[in-house]
């Protein structure tokens, strides 16, 4: 494997590069992850030095792209984790679903092409048809947000590839996507579920929310990042209001003390 330069001036001025011009923030992230993420993109294009590198992306814009798009790592599935869903299902949707007063709102920070959101969106759905009741927009509004545009876009469609279905329940298969290839959602699911571009670390966040999912995300950024994301999602849950992280991600440091562990196994959380 041809080797990056350790060059910690020219990975620096690459970064900051990639930062001024392209607003990703990325001084947030772990230094490890973005070196490995942009190495990626420096050996598809046989460059070793993060200088010539840079040079690379002021004449080719796709270059560019490629590399925002490796930087943001859009992976995911629907029903990712299908155990932390499923305790959604049965510790959280029935608590938000049976008391409510007013819509529920749901936001999935850091959607990528919106498995998730659907997923959500999902469960929600199953839970009031099977007491005889609707859920329409009226009654949950999912609010899924990313940085990358490229990922809102497929997600808006609402297409999904066989291997997006790899933990996905049969009967949820069945019951919520057509039978051929592409694959959709359901026409029922696709008004609870809005897209939008927000970057999580200078959007503020929308605020009056009920559950808030995040996964696979944070696990990017730096701990002082992870800290102040902690502490504005505490801000934009309602009292009561849950959190969902991803299998390896946890609260850290003082934050932990805003939450009480609901599921700590699936890291689900609730407001305190
Ligand atoms: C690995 S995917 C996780 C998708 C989904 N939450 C899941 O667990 O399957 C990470 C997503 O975070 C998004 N992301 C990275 N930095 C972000 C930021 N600053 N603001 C918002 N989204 C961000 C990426 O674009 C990507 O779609």
């Amino acid at each position: 494997m041809m080797a990056i330069e350790l060059d910690d001036a020219g990975f620096a001025a690459l970064t900051d590069k990639i930062a001024r011009e392209r607003a990703f923030g990325c001084a947030s992230y772990k230094e490890k992850c973005l070196r490995r993420r942009i190495a990626v993109r420096m050996r598809a294009r046989g460059v070793h030095r993060f200088s010539d590198y840079a040079a690379l992306l002021d004449r080719d814009a796709v270059e560019y792209e490629r590399l925002l798009d490796t930087l943001t790592i859009n992976v995911t599935k629907l029903f990712r984790n299908w155990s932390a869903f499923d305790a959604v299902a049965r510790q959280v949707v029935p608590i938000l679903w049976d008391g409510a007063t007013r819509p529920i709102r749901v936001w999935s920070a850091g959607c990528s092409s919106g498995e998730e959101p659907y997923s959500l969106a999902v469960l929600f759905h199953r839970h009031a048809e099977a007491r005889g009741q609707t859920a329409d927009g009226s009654r949950v509004q999912v609010l899924a947000s990313d940085i990358d545009r490229a990922s809102l876009d497929a997600a808006r469609q609402g297409h999904f590839s066989e291997a997006a279905f790899a933990d996905t329940p049969g009967d949820l298969r069945r019951r919520y996507f057509s039978t051929r290839s592409p694959f959709e959602i359901a026409p029922e699911i696709r008004p609870l579920v809005s897209f939008e571009r927000r970057d999580l670390i200078v959007d503020p966040p929308p605020g009056g929310m009920h559950l808030i999912v995040c996964r696979n995300v944070l696990i990017y950024f730096d701990r002082i990042t992870q800290e102040t994301l902690f502490q504005r999602f505490h801000d934009a849950l309602a009292p009561g209001g849950f959190l969902l992280l991803g299998k390896v991600e946890t609260l850290l440091g003082p934050t932990r003390s805003l939450f009480s562990a609901v599921d700590p196994r699936e890291r689900i959380f609730r407001r305190r």
